[in-house]
Formats: structure tokens, sequence, C-alpha cells
């Protein structure tokens, strides 16, 4: 199957009240490991991409093509869609130019009236293209790949404009934040969740900052009207463990362990077991 965009997916995951990963992919080693554990665990899938990332695999083009190519080689039947995540408005066209099948537009910096302006133009174009678009209101907290959210609570009534204008999905602040939770963290605002989804709805919604959300929590935002969950950081943190303790055993310097099929192996594997045990909490499994 080639790519395809959200809207399927994700309407069914609200409906049937689970939700859809996005796994954010860096490289070769994490796109074959997400991709076969979907493949695995028959469940549909979502390969985010940053503006970073993309930048660091030498752009939207080699990021499409590796993607499409992997689905054939590895002969993948579940959903996959390719999402541009956290786009600027020109990184938004730059990937839908290159093949992706799915933009989130982040216009939570601009203002509301900004934000709304620009976010219609890319429904429109995204629609007239078969793509879907992720908008997104009120900043998510934390930094990631150089974007920094100040852990923002969305205005529901924002939430609501932003959702009329025939989004696929929105992302909403409730008080989650991107990276490692900080000891003093509140938890999500499921009151402030609430309100969204009573002015939103049926149009699904997305929790972003999925790494280290007690996993009560995940189930409670995907009972109102979470659809999508994305994770990043989890995925980054057990390959960096695994690696190190790779070397910290010397096992690269035991005959050619050097080698980067060998050194990688673990943290892959690592990537492989976090994304099964994140699919069976978001109770994607069997969804495909
Ligand atoms: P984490 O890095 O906290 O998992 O967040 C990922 C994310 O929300 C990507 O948009």
């Amino acid at each position: 199957m080639g790519l395809v965009s959200l809207t399927e997916m994700c309407q069914k995951a609200y409906q049937g009240g689970y939700a859809v990963g996005q796994f954010n992919i860096n490289n070769l080693e994490w796109t074959k490991a997400i991709l076969l554990v979907a493949e695995e665990q028959k469940s549909p899938v979502i390969l985010g991409v940053s503006e970073g990332a993309a930048k660091y695999m030498t752009g939207y083009k080699v990021v499409t093509e590796m993607v499409k190519a992997m689905l054939e080689s590895l002969k993948i039947t579940v959903p996959v869609a390719l999402h541009l995540d956290h786009g600027s408005y020109e990184g938004a066209k730059l990937a839908i130019e290159a093949g992706f099948s799915s933009i989130m537009f982040d216009g939570s910096h601009y203002p509301i009236e900004e934000n709304i302006a620009k976010t219609k133009e890319l429904v429109a174009l995204s629609n007239q293209l078969g793509l879907s678009l992720e908008a997104e209101v009120g900043a998510i907290g934390g930094e990631e790949d150089g974007v920094i959210g100040g852990g923002e609570i969305a205005d529901p009534a924002e939430c609501k404009a932003v959702s009329d204008l025939g989004v696929t999905i929105l992302a909403a602040g409730i008080g989650n934040i991107h990276g490692k939770y900080p000891a003093n963290w509140k938890g999500l605002n499921f009151e402030v969740l609430q309100k969204i989804h009573d002015v939103t709805s049926p149009t699904p919604l997305v929790l972003h900052g999925g790494t280290g959300i007690p996993d009560d929590m995940v189930r409670r935002a995907i009972s109102m009207g979470v659809s999508k969950i994305n994770v990043n950081t989890e995925c980054q943190l057990v390959f960096a463990d695994a690696t190190r303790k790779y070397i910290e055993a010397g096992k690269d310097l035991e005959g050619k362990g050097f080698d980067p099929r060998k050194l990688l192996a673990p943290g892959v594997e690592a990537i492989k077991q976090a994304v099964r045990e994140k699919m069976a909490l978001f109770g994607s499994v069997q969804k495909a």
C-alpha cells in the first residue's frame, strides 16, 4: 500500500475510541524499525518528520522517496501516513511538493487571525490534493528542533474557530510539553480538554508531547477525543540508552562489533519495543 493521509485512519480511531501513534523519524534505522512494528502489530502508523529532521536527511524529497521505497521493499500492508510535524507555512508547501501525504501547519505562534488565515489557505490546498491537515492552537510547551513553546493552554473558542475551517485534526495545548516532563509538571488539563472536545467534536484531537505522560492520563485523553498521539523523545532516549550500554560493555571492540549494522542494532530493537508498547497503550494494535 502506498502512503495515505490521516483522514480515514484518524476518523476510524475517533469512532473506535483509540489513537494512532505518530512516531518521528530521523534516519533509515528509525523508519525501518517503526514500519516493521506497525506491520507486526497490524497497526496504522504515522511517520512524523520535523523540518529539522527533513533537513538532516537532506530534504523532503529524500524522505519521501526513502519511505515510499521502504513500504515496497518491506511489503508493508498497514496504512502509513508521512506527516510534516510542526510545519511552517513555507515548509508545508515544500513537503506537499515533495509528496508528503499529510501536513501539520503550526501557526500557533501567529496572532489567531493570521493562524486562521494561513490554516484556511492550507486546508483548501490539502483538500484539493487529497492530503490531510493538522492545525494547532495554543503552543505546546517545551522545545523541539528549535521550535519553542510556552506550555500554553489553548482557548476553546479559538480551537472552535480553527476546527470550523475543516481541518482534519486539531492539536491544542492542554499542558502537554515536548521532551521530558519536569518533576513539578501539573499533568494534562482535562477540564480544558473537555471544553475543547465539546466545541470541536467531531474533529479528532492530537496530543503532542507523548513521551512520559502517565498511561492513565493517555487513556483518559483518548476517551475525550484524542485520536493521534505524537511520540519522539522516548524513541531517542531508549535508542541512546541501548547504544550507550553496547559501547560501555565494550561490544564495539569485539570482532566486527564496530560495524554500524551491529552497533546500531540494540538501539533499533529498543525503538521497536518502545513503539510496540505505545501502540498497545494507544489501542491501535490490530486496527489496520
Ligand atoms: P515528545 O518528544 O515529547 O514525545 O513529543 C513529540 C511531539 O509532540 C512531536 O510533535
